[in-house]
C-alpha cells in the first residue's frame, strides 16, 4: 500500500510530455497474442495495469519484455489458455484477453475481471457477442469457460450500448474467425481506432466508419517489426491541465493529441483559463478564480469523457459559482465527491448527479483514493488545498499514471511518496 503526502497552494508550471494511453496500450497488448510473432510497442506508460498485461502474456507462453524505451512481445508460443483469477483481478482489462485467446486458439478459460468499483460493471454485452460468432460460453464458480472448437465465426452484432470493452472483445475475438463481422453501434473511442490501427498494420482486414466496423477475418496474422506507437493519454493530460487550472500557472503539455480532446478543451476555457493547441502540445494558462464550467454530462465519445469527470470536478470546488454534473455511463463513479468534502469542498452527489458549489478554498486532509481517477482527482485538489494532505491508497493512482510525484515535483509541486 502506498500514500502520497502533498504540501499544497503551490502554483504548477513548466512543461511535460504526456505518458501513452492507459486504455489503448492494454488492448494493444491482449491483441499481440493474435499475431503469432514478434510485435513492438512504442510510447508505453509506465502505469501498473501495463505490467499486469505482461505477467497475463507471460503467463500465457509468451515473451512480454522491456527494450529500451519499448515492450516487445513474442506471441509465437501461447501455451496456456487460462488467467488465473489474481491476475484477471488486477484490472478490467483483462476481459478482452478472452477475444484475443478465442480468437487465436479456439478456447479459454478466465475469471470476471477485476478494475475500478465503478458499478456493476457486466460483461453480458461481451459475452452474448462471442456466442453469436460461434463460441460456446459456461459460467459457473466464478469462472468463463469459452470454447469454439469448430472456429469462430463472422456474425453481425448490434451493441445495445458503444461499450469500448466489448467492442474491443468482438474485434479481437473477429480477426482470425472465418467470414465477415460487423459491429453496429460500435465504441468510437481513439483507442479503438489505435487497436484498429496496430492490428491493421499487423495484417489483419478491418475497416470503420462511425459507429460501424467491419472485420474481414483472415487466416493468420502476420506481425510487423516497426515499432508501433500507442497514441497519447486524453485522460492523463486532462488531468495535467486540471491540476494546472486549480493551483494557477501556465503549463505546455506535448506529445499529445488536441483532437481527441475536443469536448474537453472548451471547458477549462470556460472556467476561464487560456488554453491554446498547436501541433501536439497543449499551452493552459490560469490565472485568478476559476468560473464555474456550468452543467457536464458524461457520454460516450465523442462527448466528454466519464474518465475525466472526477478531475474536472477538482478544480471547480474552488470555483465561482455552481457546477452540475450527471454521469450517464457509471452507476457509482461520484465516491471521491465524499472524500472531497474532507477537505472542505461543497459537492451534494445524489444518484447521477453531483452540484458542486465553490468554495474559497479546500484545506489539507487524511484521504482515501477510491479509484484510479477519483484518486488523481483527490491529488488535484490536495495541490490547490491550504496546508498538507495525505493520500492513501495511492497505488490505485499508479494504475493510470505513471511516476505522477516525479511529474508533478518537476513542475513545481512538493508531493512524496511513502509505503503505508
Ligand atoms: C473502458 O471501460 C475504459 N477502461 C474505462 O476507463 C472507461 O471509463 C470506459 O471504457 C468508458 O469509456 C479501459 O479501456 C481499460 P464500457 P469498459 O464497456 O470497457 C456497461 C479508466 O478510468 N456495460 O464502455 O469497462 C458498463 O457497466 C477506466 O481509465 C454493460 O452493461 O467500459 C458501463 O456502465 C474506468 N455490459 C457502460 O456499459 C457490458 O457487457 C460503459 O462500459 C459492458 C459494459
Amino acid at each position: 500500500m502506498q500514500k502520497l503526502i502533498i504540501q499544497g497552494s503551490r502554483r504548477i508550471g513548466g512543461e511535460m510530455n504526456i505518458q501513452g494511453a492507459k486504455n489503448s496500450v492494454l488492448p494493444l497488448m491482449a491483441a499481440s497474442v493474435l499475431c503469432g510473432g514478434i510485435v513492438n510497442i512504442g510510447n508505453c506508460p509506465a502505469i501498473s495495469d501495463r505490467y499486469a498485461a505482461m505477467r497475463i502474456l507471460n503467463h500465457l507462453g509468451c515473451t512480454a519484455c522491456e527494450r529500451d524505451g519499448y515492450v516487445q512481445i513474442d506471441s509465437g508460443a501461447i501455451r496456456r489458455t487460462d488467467i488465473p483469477d489474481e491476475l484477471m483481478r488486477e484490472m478490467r482489462c483483462s476481459v478482452i484477453f478472452m477475444g484475443a485467446l478465442l480468437g487465436r486458439c479456439e478456447k479459454c478459460r478466465i475469471c470476471f475481471p477485476g478494475g475500478c468499483d465503478l458499478g456493476p460493471r457486466p460483461i453480458d454485452m461481451h459475452l452474448s457477442a462471442l456466442e453469436k460468432m460461434g463460441a460456446e460460453i459456461n459460467i459457473g464458480h466464478g469462472e468463463i469457460l469459452c470454447s469454439a472448437p469448430d472456429g469462430l465465426c463472422g456474425a453481425k452484432i448490434t451493441l445495445p450500448f458503444p461499450s469500448v470493452g466489448a467492442t474491443e472483445n468482438i474485434i479481437l475475438a473477429a480477426v482470425l474467425a472465418e467470414g465477415e463481422t460487423i459491429i453496429q453501434n460500435a465504441a468510437r473511442e481513439p483507442e479503438i481506432h489505435d487497436l484498429i490501427k496496430f492490428l491493421n498494420t499487423n495484417g489483419a482486414e478491418i475497416k470503420s466508419a462511425g459507429g460501424r466496423i467491419i472485420i474481414n477475418g483472415v487466416k493468420r496474422l502476420t506481425p510487423s517489426a516497426e515499432l508501433y506507437e500507442v497514441i497519447p493519454d486524453r485522460i492523463a493530460a486532462a488531468t495535467y491541465l486540471s491540476f494546472a487550472a486549480a493551483c494557477g500557472g501556465e503549463l505546455l503539455i506535448k506529445k499529445c493529441c488536441p483532437s481527441h480532446m475536443d469536448a474537453v478543451i472548451p471547458l477549462y476555457e470556460q472556467m476561464g483559463c487560456y488554453i491554446k493547441c498547436f501541433g501536439s502540445n497543449i499551452y493552459i494558462r490560469s490565472r485568478g478564480k476559476l468560473k464555474t464550467s456550468g452543467t457536464v454530462r458524461t457520454m460516450v465519445y465523442p462527448g466528454f469523457p466519464t474518465d475525466a469527470q472526477a478531475v474536472l470536478m477538482a478544480p471547480l470546488c474552488i470555483g465561482e459559482g455552481t457546477a452540475v454534473f450527471v454521469e450517464n455511463i457509471f452507476e457509482n463513479r461520484y465516491r471521491h465527491t465524499g472524500e472531497m468534502q474532507r477537505m472542505g469542498a461543497d459537492i451534494r452527489a445524489e444518484g447521477k448527479v453531483a452540484v458542486v458549489t465553490g468554495v474559497e478554498g479546500l484545506y489539507g486532509a487524511k484521504v482515501e483514493a477510491p479509484d484510479l481517477r477519483g484518486g488523481a482527482a483527490l491529488v488535484c485538489a490536495a495541490l490547490s488545498a491550504e496546508g498538507k494532505s495525505i493520500i492513501s491508497r495511492a497505488e490505485l493512482i499508479d494504475r493510470g499514471y505513471e511516476r505522477i510525484e516525479d511529474n508533478l515535483n518537476r513542475l513545481g509541486a512538493a508531493v512524496r511518496r511513502e509505503a503505508e
